[in-house]
């Protein structure tokens, strides 16, 4: 057997990959992120940086993973084995990172579904804040795990039942299937909350304070390092999945356009959940006669804290909307999750020559059994340290890793043609710019001023044993599995095909 991945792993058509591809990108980042970061960061004067950093970056880096995924017709591992031997250990710490991810990715979508069904009573009471953390998830501090909590719990298995049946009927019957139904279903969904958040008393208050532009932070650095930083996490990039979802792509696909139709996408779906998230806010800051600042906010305190007060605070069918934000949250976080345990399964199926089946199976169980730590007390202070540490390094080394290795050690022309050749929209010259330059330049800075204040700082004032284990320890130790897996010996086929790919090079 030649082929590893050929006629018979592949998306049905093109518009199935383009929904997966844009399922993997809408995520919480898109939800939760992108809003409060344009309020905090100059308002509409933020989209300048932002679409700088989604032409300069964010797409080229889109079609260097996707050409690479659709020329080496592998995983991440398998992509950059076929490079150079040596470079496969990028390829699993990439998907390495990817795994520790989609393990406490899945908790807050567990979350998510666990609110859901809160909505429909809005069970979390006068106080969503106190209930968050103290009735729902039984928080406490280093280093006491407390008791698990049943309904989280439950919420993660209602996750990864889910992931595991539709990864488990492969590319085409799972993924394009499912992708087709969450893709359309968020647009709707969010579609009905900008119509409602728009339209609620104070609404127009809110999205002055999202849009007004504040010209004078372009200014500053940081706001362009944070423009580049959310559109790496938004495309997704640096995680391998885009390698493994453009790997399943025909012979002849139009990569380039593919890139640039996922990216706008993406940004359409930042855009709504702005004009959503923003019009409820200035509703919740008139109804409780406060200025804005004192609700707005990001992350799983808007989630799960302002919102479910905003819910509370609208004039009618509270149910229903707090139902479906609460599903928005699962359905976006849910295609993501798809995306990244597809990384990683598929690295498993190249590496060991295994059938999805049994790799599915395998990694969803071991997946779910590991998540089963974050249902404890001390879940969300894991969850925080652990996201901290992998997506600012995780992400950025990979991401600058990729750039050296294909931008410098190999032939970035080699993709290039590929991709020209594939593409009826060709990229020139500015391609390898932002590659070579761009985006090394800004990762390789963003990367040595977080390493700088992570030594000044102690991150979120966690203990040293916490920082040492499950922050820089995780991140060490992960690089030296990375390094083990590769030295692990592929089966004699996929080696062929290793082989015969480095010839056609
Ligand atoms: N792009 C997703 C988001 O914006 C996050 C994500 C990152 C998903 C990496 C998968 C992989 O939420």
């Amino acid at each position: 057997m030649k082929i590893v991945k050929g006629g018979f792993r592949v998306w049905r058509s093109r518009l199935g990959f383009i929904l997966a591809a844009v399922g993997s990108a809408v995520g919480l980042g898109n939800i939760w992120r992108f809003p409060y970061m344009v309020y905090e960061n100059g308002g509409g004067a933020f989209l300048l940086p932002y679409f700088f950093a989604v032409l300069t970056a964010g797409i080229p880096m889109l079609v260097l993973e996707m050409g690479l995924g659709h020329k080496m017709r592998g995983s991440a591992p398998l992509a950059f084995r076929k490079i150079k031997e040596k470079y496969e250990t990028l390829g699993w710490w990439a998907v390495l990172v990817t795994a520790v991810v989609t393990v406490y990715y899945s908790v807050i979508v567990a979350w998510a579904v666990n609110y859901m069904v809160f909505a429909v009573k809005q069970s979390w009471g006068a106080d969503p804040n106190a209930f968050f953390f103290k009735d729902y998830l039984g928080a406490t501090g280093f280093w006491d795990f407390g008791t698990i909590k049943t309904n989280v719990l439950l919420g993660l298995a209602v996750v990864w039942g889910i992931t595991y049946v539709i990864l488990y009927n492969g590319i085409k019957e799972g993924i394009e299937k499912a992708s087709k139904i969450f893709m359309p279903l968020l647009i709707v969904l969010l579609g009905v909350m900008v119509v409602r958040g728009v339209t609620l008393p104070g609404a127009i208050e809110g999205l002055n304070h999202f849009l007004e532009p504040d010209f004078s932070v372009l200014k500053d650095y940081n706001v362009w390092v944070s423009a580049y930083g959310q559109v790496f996490f938004t495309l997704s990039l640096g995680f391998g999945i885009m390698i493994a979802y453009s790997s399943y792509l025909p012979k002849k696909s139009d990569v380039v356009n593919n890139a640039f139709i996922t990216a706008f996408a993406n940004c359409g779906f930042s855009f709504l959940s702005g004009f959503a998230v923003f019009g409820i806010l200035g509703y919740m800051a008139q109804a409780q006669g406060v200025p804005i600042n004192e609700v707005a906010s990001g992350g799983i305190g808007l989630a799960f804290i302002v919102f479910p007060k905003a819910i509370n605070l609208l004039p009618g069918m509270n149910s229903f909307f707090g139902i479906l934000f609460f599903m928005s949250l699962v359905v976006a976080g849910l295609s993501s999750i798809i995306s990244l345990v597809e990384a990683f399964t598929s690295s498993i199926m190249d590496k060991f020559k295994m059938t999805r089946k049994k790799a599915v199976s395998v990694v969803s169980l071991g997946g779910f059994l590991c998540t089963i730590v974050f249902a404890t007390g001390l879940g969300i202070s894991i969850l925080d340290l652990v996201d901290h540490f992998l997506n600012n390094y995780g992400l950025a080394v990979v991401g600058l890793a990729e750039c050296i290795i294909l931008g410098y050690l190999w032939k970035l022309t080699t993709v290039k043609e590929h991709v020209n050749s594939v593409s009826d929209f060709k990229v020139g010259n500015w391609w390898d710019i932002s590659i070579k330059y761009v985006t090394s330049i800004v990762l390789g800075y963003m990367l040595i001023m977080k390493v700088k204040t992570e030594l000044t700082v102690a991150y979120g004032g966690y203990p040293t044993s916490a920082l040492m284990t499950l922050g820089w320890g995780l991140v060490i130790a992960l690089l030296v599995l990375a390094y083990v897996m590769k030295n692990i010996s592929w089966n004699e086929d996929v080696l062929l095909d290793v082989n015969s790919a480095k010839e056609e090079i």
